[in-house]
């Protein structure tokens, strides 16, 4: 594998996730791949998941690590081309030729702006990295997608219906948020799940907050979250801001947090979010810290859907 920005570069979505719960059981099985080898993380915005998950996944594989923190650690950085650099230091280009240079895998978390629409839906940033960088790269959160967090949420629904046995309703509710945030979440969970026969998948939000057609081609999305809510299994809770009045929050009204009443329609449905997950805004307490609620499964396998990308890159460096 020499990039992974999307679930368009796993080859056969099924053996992937197979694969990574297969090192859950195993964490240390490729210790040794790792050997002399470094992943670099590189971070344009906060995080703490994704930043230690990956830390800990090139850990069990024996590689060595080092991270960057750009808004803390490093000269600020020129993102666009031929700009006057007065007011940058160093022009993403360089940084990124030279960061690749220092590890053998370059993996980057780089936010929309949520201003411009094209720019991000475009991804040019992440299009620029894979072009500068010299090494295999993985997306840990890009303008539009976040597919790490998709893979362990995949895995996880796996782990709850023995591996797709059972057919299941997973639904992707919109919950309110104060402030704007991105799409990619939702747009990552929704390619993957189309990308899965077993399950009937449903997004449900309020009007103005439907998801790029990019990824949300032929799934069915309802503006009535009660109706969305009935005999659900799995009911994934995220925040987004509009896609179609871009990078705007059009409500914050409660009337469509996660609450324990809505959760009664489902079929005792397992509570999904990604975290990080504002309780009393996008649900309530009683939901979060029931028996239903599975985000600690999902946050720890995002040690696992790390791992077996990594593992993939290693295996065809070699
Ligand atoms: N879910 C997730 O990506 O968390 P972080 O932003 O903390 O990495």
């Amino acid at each position: 594998m020499k990039k992974f920005f999307s679930v368009e570069d796993v080859i056969n979505v099924h053996d992937i996730i197979k694969e990574a719960l297969l090192l859950k059981n195993n964490p240390y099985d490729f210790q040794n791949i790792g050997k002399n080898k470094t992943i670099g993380l590189v971070f344009f915005n906060p995080s703490l998941r994704t930043r230690i998950s990956c830390q800990k996944a090139a850990f069990n594989l024996g590689c060595n690590t080092w991270v960057l923190d750009v808004h803390k650690d490093s000269w600020t950085i020129e993102m666009n081309d031929g700009t006057v650099m007065n007011m940058t230091q160093e022009h993403l280009k360089e940084a990124i030729s030279v960061m690749s240079l220092y590890c053998d895998i370059l993996a980057v978390r780089t936010f929309p702006n949520l201003s411009d629409k094209n720019f991000d839906y475009q991804e040019i940033i992440f299009n620029k990295i894979l072009d500068y960088a010299k090494v295999p790269v993985v997306n840990m959160e890009s303008a539009t997608l976040h597919p790490l967090q998709s893979l362990a949420d995949v895995m996880t629904i796996a782990e709850y219906t023995s591996f797709f046995k059972k057919r299941s309703k997973v639904v992707l509710s919109w919950a309110p948020h104060v402030k704007s945030l991105p799409h990619s979440v939702a747009n990552s969970f929704s390619q993957w799940m189309s990308k899965i026969e077993q399950v009937d998948f449903t997004i449900t939000c309020p009007e103005g907050y439907n998801l790029h057609k990019r990824f949300s081609n032929g799934v069915y999305t309802t503006h009535n979250q009660n109706e969305a809510f009935i005999n659900a299994d799995f009911i994934y809770a995220k925040n987004w801001s509009s896609y179609l009045d871009y990078g705007k929050i059009l409500s914050k009204s409660s009337d469509w947090m996660i609450t324990e009443n809505k959760m009664k329609l489902t079929n005792k449905a397992k509570f999904m979010h990604c975290l990080p997950i504002r309780r009393n805004v996008i649900v309530e307490d009683s939901v979060l810290d029931s028996q239903y609620s599975i985000v600690l499964q999902q946050a720890k396998n995002r040690i696992f859907a790390s791992q077996i990308i990594f593992l993939k890159m290693l295996q065809s460096l070699s």
